[in-house]
């Protein structure tokens, strides 16, 4: 019998056609809508290994149902989506997409910065909308990029390429991040501080971090009440990093001037939530990694760790057992 991978999402035929002669492969048949979790719990049964999204939870519930499952492939460099404890109890490897998205991700977070300060959202609308009647010198204006200061949280691959960026810019770079980068530091010039003298000094804070007990709202009222007013926040990561009331309240109290956010406590979000009707917000779906061309890899790469691993051999990337994750999220 073929080993049997069921995958989450309905994906492209092409990404998966290579590998329908060797395994029997199944699909959820909807690429906008999440599988039902008593199906997940079906498949997970029978499967030899799972191609799971970001939007999956993965829980001991849903693993403790395996009996034949020796990897989830996860498509995103995060995993907090996945009781990793639960995983190693069950003795199943679990993989992501690291690296092929760091670029396309930094260029989204950098996009966001860049929209928020400059208003291009805003502006967009407006001009759409039949608003512009004038030119004046101050319609729209925004904030300066260049020769600003960015404090990126959080400086692994994808803040690194974020401060490459920043770099071509003449931007300050100040990080935290749990270690020094001394590299980095090096490289690009960027400076080492506690994460209360980063939000008290930058003039964007761009928040990068993985999810993880320590990370989990440690953007609340008193960290907002610290930033520049004319501040504007930019969150890539997670969406419970963040606490969206508190945020919410910095907003519309002027605390900080505005905010970039592609991730959210919830996702999808509600119909009407408040963040939205703030225009000094730019909001996106969680959209980081999704260019074609990423999105494209990250598949294959999961397929590349599906298939090593049923082949007996060690995935490409693969997760380690006592990484750092988040508890209690979701
Ligand atoms: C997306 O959010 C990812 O973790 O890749």
């Amino acid at each position: 019998m073929k080993p049997y991978i069921y995958i989450t999402r309905k994906l492209p035929e092409e990404a998966i056609a290579p590998i329908r002669q060797k395994y029997e492969v199944k699909m959820w048949d909807h690429d906008d809508v999440p599988v039902p979790k008593d199906i997940l719990l079906a498949e997970i049964k029978q499967a030899d290994a799972l191609l799971t999204m970001v939007s999956d939870t993965i829980d001991e519930k849903v693993l403790n149902e395996a009996n034949n499952l020796k990897i989830v492939a996860n498509c995103a460099v995060g995993y907090d989506n996945i009781d990793l404890t639960a995983a190693a109890k069950n003795r199943v490897i679990i993989c992501n997409t690291p690296d092929v998205l760091t670029d396309t991700t930094a260029d989204l977070t950098f996009a966001l910065l860049m929209a928020v300060s400059r208003r291009v959202v805003e502006a967009a609308e407006f001009i759409k909308k039949g608003q512009w009647k004038s030119w004046s010198p101050f319609l729209l204006a925004g904030q300066d990029i260049h020769h600003k200061t960015l404090g990126i949280v959080g400086m692994g691959k994808i803040g690194e390429a974020v401060a490459k960026r920043a770099s071509g810019f003449e931007m300050n770079l100040l990080y935290h991040n749990r270690t020094r980068k001394p590299e980095i530091e090096q490289k690009l010039g960027t400076v080492y501080c506690s994460f209360e003298d980063l939000i008290k000094k930058a003039d964007f804070v761009v928040c990068l971090a993985p999810l993880t007990d320590e990370t989990q709202n440690m953007f609340n009222r008193e960290v907002f009440q610290k930033m520049k007013h004319s501040a504007i926040f930019v969150n890539a990561s997670r969406g419970p990093v963040v606490d969206e009331q508190a945020l919410y309240e910095a907003l519309v109290t002027g605390e900080i001037a505005g905010a970039g956010l592609d991730v959210f406590e919830k996702e999808p979000i509600d119909d009407g939530h408040p963040l939205l009707e703030l225009s000094n917000v730019v909001a996106l779906p969680h959209i980081g990694s999704a260019s074609v061309e990423t999105r494209t890899a990250m598949i294959n790469l999961c397929i590349a760790n599906i298939e090593a691993v049923l082949e007996g051999k060690l995935p490409l990337t693969m997760v380690k057992k006592n990484s750092k994750i988040c508890t209690n999220s979701k």
